[in-house]
């Protein structure tokens, strides 16, 4: 009895299964594949390396204070680091003194101590990154109606994070002959630009780096390419400062489920030794 109730069940179950099976094979056969401009042409990011990828990762701090530079001389013209203080730059090897410089070269909202009014005031090292802009309407207005996002969690916010960032940064091209001839109405609105590895292919940011735009304190030549990976290496420990202990606290555990997996057999071993036949 409990036998055909159980070939009952499962035959239900098969049958199920491959009924929707059928269903989605029919749909996916007769409905014809939606017109999207945007999947067509959006590229997945490039295949980039850096040196915190795989398990044993670790960031280089050259390069976080050569990304770090790109964001100050660069990015942070319109985007904030809300989730990042100047203080936290210590890991990055900036002395103390060094990290008091950066920050007071940056204007934070503060109070006027004499009228009470809302003022600007240089940073110091306890401040998060500012957004240059008042507010929103602010950042709209100079950015063709578009708002810079904050960049502190961004590599977490996207796939892919970190090649995204630099995949975007060098991915500025002309748009491409056939999307125009496939679709004449997709021309990237003026104002906009187009790039490839942004969702929807036009973005309101303009290409913001060019070649040898900054001077680079180590004598590192500042392509196009190296600071956009650089300050996505800088994005990167930006959202998570603490990647490389997480990488590291891994192999311990690792170890020890290994060695807690071997006694474990080892004393199945033991207290089943005498009690076979
Ligand atoms: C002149 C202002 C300006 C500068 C300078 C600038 N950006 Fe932007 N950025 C924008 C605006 C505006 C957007 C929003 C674009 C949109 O939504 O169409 C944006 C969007 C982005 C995005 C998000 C794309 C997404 O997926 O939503 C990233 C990442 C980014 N910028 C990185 C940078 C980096 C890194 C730098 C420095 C090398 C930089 N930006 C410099 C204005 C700027």
């Amino acid at each position: 009895m409990v036998r055909i109730l159980s070939i009952l069940v499962g035959l239900f179950f098969t049958v199920a299964l491959a009924w929707s099976f059928v269903l989605g094979a029919i749909t996916a056969a007769t409905e014809p594949a939606p017109a999207m401009v945007e999947h067509e042409f959006h590229v997945a990011p490039k295949n980039v390396h850096f040196s915190f990828d795989g398990p044993f990762g670790k960031f280089d701090n050259q390069q976080l204070q050569r990304g770090f530079q790109v964001y100050k001389e660069v990015c942070s013209a319109c985007h904030a680091l809300k989730h990042v203080a100047f203080r936290d730059l210590a890991a990055l090897g900036y002395t103390e003194a060094e990290v008091k410089a950066i920050a007071a070269g940056f204007q934070v909202p503060g109070t006027d101590p004499n009228t009470g009014e809302e003022t600007l005031r240089p940073g110091m090292a306890t401040d998060y990154f500012p957004s240059p802009f008042a507010n929103d309407v602010a950042a709209r207005a100079a950015n063709n109606n578009a708002i810079p996002p904050d960049l502190s969690l961004i590599t977490k916010a996207r796939h892919h994070g970190s090649a995204y960032v630099y995949s975007l940064l060098t991915g500025y091209q002309e748009q491409p002959a056939e999307l125009l001839k496939e679709f004449p109405d997709a021309k990237t609105p003026a104002g906009l630009h187009y790039n490839p590895y942004f969702p929807n292919l036009n973005l309101a940011m303009a290409p913001p780096l060019a070649a040898g735009q900054i001077e680079y304190g180590d004598g590192t030549k500042a392509s196009v390419d190296q600071m956009s990976k650089d300050v996505a290496a800088f994005l990167t420990w930006a959202a998570e400062p603490k990647l490389e202990k997480r990488k590291q606290t891994g192999w311990p555990v690792l170890g020890f489920l290994l060695f807690a997996t071997i006694l474990g057999y080892m004393s199945y071993r033991n207290i089943w030794a005498d009690k076979k036949h």
